[in-house]
């Protein structure tokens, strides 16, 4: 049988904002994967989400999803808090698992999570989406080549008005702010484009600007991450920027740069007095100057992940993210915050134990 002629069999945990990507991603790569059950706690999520992408089955418990054959892999598209104990019980039940970003909450996790399906024989896949977004893969490709000579500096920011669901704001529930947020996305960005090297010290600035009322978790961060061979990686993450998502890239060698922006710059520069439907992820108005996006979901590089992702499970694609991936981003993440709290840059290794989450390593930083 070849890759093509049988789809991966999804099931999916989590019925809200990335369920829908990730429900839309395996519909853009219908000869590769297949989404056959959903599942969410709330009463009614769960059902209402299979209607809507007609999915077959859906549940309320993840025990559930994981007793039903179909499923071949998991999707973990719930709070950060869950990632690490529906993992390790999904590895247990012997189906493959996809972990949206952040892998975790601690390191501790992070070693129980690559053990669990080590042990059980399936794969851990980190679902960190850069490294298959378009632009960006081109930016690489041409890197790759050298056409920036060497490269010392690689930026990457995320910003936006801050996130849609009240678990991201309860550290206790998301581990931290911004930084936990967006931040992942931006180091293991910088570390995958310099072509995954080792990681030698962190220094964050953190400080929660905007959203006191809201929020333990910072809002803002810029996060230096310093390679082994002297590049740096500037990772920028921020809750208070209005106006739509923003992401964007900027990468520096001896002989060249590029620079990308992931949406406004794959956007239709518009205005409209009246307004209109949708312009991007989290834009408040579509009235006056907008930068509605087109194939946001292909900018992001949701489908190409799925579409390797399902080629990893039938063992024809070697995994470019996995658990190790999001351990190694972990670990910065503990290292950036300690470093805020400090107020000095942290070297890695970087593995303080009995973490409850990151962010306590801003608020009591180990001395
Ligand atoms: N790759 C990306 O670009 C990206 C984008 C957004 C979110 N994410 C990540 O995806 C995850 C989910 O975020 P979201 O934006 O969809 O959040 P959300 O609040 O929109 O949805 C969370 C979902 O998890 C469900 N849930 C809660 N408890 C559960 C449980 N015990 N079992 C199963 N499901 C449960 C909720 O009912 C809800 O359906 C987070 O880890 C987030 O960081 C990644």
């Amino acid at each position: 049988m070849t890759a093509t002629m049988s789809k991966v069999k999804i099931g999916i945990v989590g019925s809200r904002f990335q369920a829908d990507c990730v429900a839309a991603a395996a519909k853009a790569v219908p000869d590769e994967a297949e989404v056959v059950a959903v599942e969410s706690p709330t009463k009614g999520h769960a059902a209402d989400f299979a209607k809507r992408h007609s999915i077959p089955r859906s549940y309320m418990d993840h025990r559930e999803l994981l007793g039903d054959p179909n499923v071949e892999m998991i999707w973990i598209a719930a709070p950060n808090r869950l990632h690490a104990p529906i993992a390790i019980d999904a590895a247990k039940a012997g189906k493959h698992v996809v972990c949206e970003k952040p892998l975790c909450l601690t390191l501790e996790e992070a070693d129980a999570m690559i053990d669990a399906c080590r042990k059980a024989g399936v794969l851990l896949l980190y679902a960190e989406a850069l490294f298959f977004a378009p632009k960006y893969v081109k930016a690489k490709q041409m890197a790759d080549e050298g056409a920036f000579g060497r490269i010392h500096l690689v930026k990457q920011g995320e910003k936006h008005s801050g996130p849609h669901s009240d678990w991201f704001w309860d550290v206790a529930q998301s581990g931290g702010g911004a930084v936990m947020d967006l931040g992942c996305h931006g180091v293991a960005f910088c570390w995958w484009f310099l072509g995954k090297p080792k990681i030698k010290s962190v220094y964050s600035h953190m400080a929660t600007q905007a959203h006191k009322e809201r929020t333990q978790g910072e809002d803002e961060a810029i996060t230096i991450v310093e390679f082994e061979d002297g590049a740096v990686g500037v990772v920028e993450s921020s809750w208070n920027r209005p106006g739509g998502m923003d992401d964007c890239i900027e990468v520096f060698g001896d002989k060249g740069q590029t620079y990308a922006d992931l949406l406004m710059g794959n956007a239709l520069p518009t205005y409209s007095e009246v307004g209109f439907g949708y312009a991007v992820e989290k834009a408040a108005t579509t009235r006056g100057w907008t930068y509605p996006v087109f194939e946001e979901h292909w900018n992001y590089g949701f489908p190409q992940e799925m579409r390797h992702f399902a080629r990893c499970v039938r063992g024809t694609e070697t995994p470019v993210s996995d658990g190790e991936a999001g351990r190694i981003v972990q670990e910065v993440l503990y290292a950036a915050y300690a470093s805020a709290g400090l107020g000095r840059k942290v070297m890695l290794p970087f593995r303080p134990k009995g973490i409850a989450k990151p962010i306590d390593l801003w608020r009591a930083p180990p001395q």
